[in-house]
């Protein structure tokens, strides 16, 4: 068991299939984080059910239960405070959080998102990739700003774009780079490796060649392309 593991609380809003991805990750003896606890704004999001499963403490808190955002945001500081989250991971959470709430969070609350920061913020990624005709896609894990998917970049994985890709398969194949970035990222962060400082990433390179697990970007190979896209449900914001 790490010592030093760090506190971290992930908010959802719905698969939570990278929320999984980290709790796995957790179970290792030298990963440098204990999953405290998960928090949803949405009742009928399928990763409580996942994090019950897991036996990790899973929170329902409900924007409509709120007068404002302001409000809302608070509770779910409230939340994390009594999980003691050190820090937090956005995974699939669809909600805009609100600047103060940010600003408190800033350097210690981390997100993933579909595609290669900066292009594609926002929603439909895949699609709008494919629109694009981009041969290489993937995912990022950024520190959360104020700016919507465009805090400073952390770590990300490529892959390919194929010709015969549909929405589907492109999603399938960036979800499961992923689950094999997330963990990696959030490793970094909490070991100090990478950190947020004056607005940019300072990425901590020492032991990276022994660790060869954190680098900062993954190509998955082609051959071991093996994603069965009709096993991932698709996701619905
Ligand atoms: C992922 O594609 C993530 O990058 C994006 O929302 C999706 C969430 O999927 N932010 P899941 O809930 O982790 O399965």
């Amino acid at each position: 068991m790490n010592a030093k593991r760090k506190r971290v609380a992930i908010l959802i809003s719905g698969r939570g299939s990278n929320m999984s991805a980290l709790i796995a990750a957790s179970r290792e003896a030298d990963y440098p984080a204990t999953i405290v606890g998960v928090i949803s704004d949405r009742p009928d999001a399928a990763g409580l059910r996942a994090a019950e499963a897991a036996g990790i403490a899973a929170v329902v808190v409900e924007r409509r239960s709120f007068a404002d955002r302001q409000a809302h945001d608070a509770a779910i500081d409230a939340t994390l405070a009594g999980f003691g989250a050190e820090i937090v991971a956005l995974a699939g959470y669809m909600r805009l959080l609100g600047a103060d709430f940010v600003q408190r969070w800033q350097g210690r609350m981390i997100n993933i998102h579909p595609s290669l920061l900066p292009g594609f913020k926002g929603l439909d990624t895949h699609r709008r990739a494919l629109d694009a005709g981009v041969r290489i896609h993937g995912c990022s894990v950024h520190f959360v700003t104020a700016d919507m998917d465009g805090g400073p970049l952390i770590a990300q994985a490529a892959v390919p774009v194929l010709a015969d890709d549909t929405e589907d398969s492109l999603a399938a194949r960036v979800l499961k780079a992923e689950h094999k970035l997330y963990p990696q990222a959030l490793a970094m962060v909490c070991e100090g490796r990478a950190a947020m400082e004056q607005g940019r990433t300072l990425i901590d390179a020492r032991g990276m060649v022994e660790r060869n697990a954190a680098q900062v970007l993954f190509a998955p190979d082609l051959a071991e392309e093996s994603v069965n896209i009709e096993d991932l449900a698709r996701f619905t914001p």
